[in-house]
């Protein structure tokens, strides 16, 4: 674990790609567990995260999934979203927008209303001592049947619980945005925000279906849509925000290592560029390691640091007052 420095040396940031599940740590897993009377099949924390060397977007998935078996109760969630959100403070983050995927849950009978009470919990407390802010949103599993989307979808409203907006995650190759239209369509009347992972592992083409199909307002990764002039000139033109992940991209081996991850060119492309952790838990640190390692490998300077805080507020789903506010 690295730990955070204190909260003045960094400008106010917004994290927009987390996955609150990515967030839970080995030894909130073994806490978890023992305190269940679970068995797990790791000896110890320290063989667990020697099973934390990934070789594609699959062979995380594996155990992301599989780790989540120690969320079970309101309990768990709450634990689990007030250890980000304190930890995300630290680290200079004023608000998170924070993926959740309920079809996961549901699939082990744990209803999405136990989820959402638990993390909105932890959001009112960790937010009341500390003034950070969170919102929340439910992710499709997109290698999941669209009935089941839907259903998901249809069960948060139900809930009552408030959501910011809806996104689209999970093993990305051969699961075109385009198959969730009609769900992404139901979500926007419902008056959510919407978001899609696109261009991680998937084609370029995956990013203008998230745009011209699903409607999204903010592509998270969108590495691949480098590959493609004209849909650069589209982001740039209609300032669509990237929420990019560098440690995520080194880990899941969408690139060789840090050096190669395309803030620059991304950058002088006119891109909205946001920096974010995706599951700070399994890919070596949370929003601040992210920004040092990137401000060490790109010899950012105070004003290009200044200036992403500023892209991560004004990406957000914040009122325009909210974003005034933080100097956006
Ligand atoms: N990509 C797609 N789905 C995910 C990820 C990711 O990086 N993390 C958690 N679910
Ligand atoms: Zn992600």
């Amino acid at each position: 674990m690295t730990t955070a420095p204190a909260a003045k040396e960094n400008p106010p940031f917004c994290e927009l790609h987390v996955h609150i599940e990515g967030t839970l740590e080995p030894a909130t897993i073994f806490e978890l567990a023992r305190a269940k009377g679970l068995t797990l099949p790791y000896a110890s924390e320290e063989e667990l995260q020697q099973a934390y060397r990934f070789t594609d977007l699959q062979s995380f998935l594996d155990l992301y999934y599989d780790n989540m078996r120690v969320l079970q109760t309101e309990d768990d969630f709450f634990t689990l979203g007030a250890a980000y959100l304190r930890r995300a403070h630290a680290g200079g983050v004023v608000h998170a927008e924070m993926f959740v995927d309920p079809q996961a849950h549901a699939k082990r009978g744990i209803p999405e209303a136990v989820v959402l009470a638990g993390l909105h919990r932890a959001i009112a407390e960790v937010g009341g001592q500390t003034g950070i802010t969170a919102s929340i949103i439910v992710c499709v599993l997109r290698d999941d049947p669209v009935e089941d989307a839907a259903r998901m979808l249809d069960r948060v409203l139900d809930t009552g619980f408030a959501v910011t907006g809806l996104g689209l995650d999970s093993a990305e190759v051969g699961y075109p945005p385009s198959l969730f239209a009609g769900v992404f369509d139901r979500a926007r009347d419902a008056g959510l925000r919407l978001v899609a992972h696109a261009g991680e592992e998937g084609p370029a083409d995956y990013v203008w279906e998230a745009l011209d199909i699903l409607g999204v307002e903010r592509i998270d990764h969108g590495n691949r849509a480098l590959e493609d002039p004209s849909l650069v000139a589209r982001l740039a033109a209609d300032r669509v925000p990237l929420t990019m992940c560098p440690f995520s991209n080194t880990r899941l081996r969408v690139i060789r290592e840090l050096s190669d991850f395309p803030l620059r060119r991304a950058l002088d492309a006119g891109l909205q560029v946001t920096i974010n952790s995706d599951d700070p838990a399994y890919f070596g640190g949370y929003l601040d390691d992210n920004l040092r390692a990137l401000a060490r490998t790109f010899s950012l300077t105070a004003d290009e640091l200044a200036e992403l805080a500023r892209t991560s507020v004004r990406a957000s789903f914040l009122s325009t007052d909210q974003k005034r506010r933080l100097g956006a």
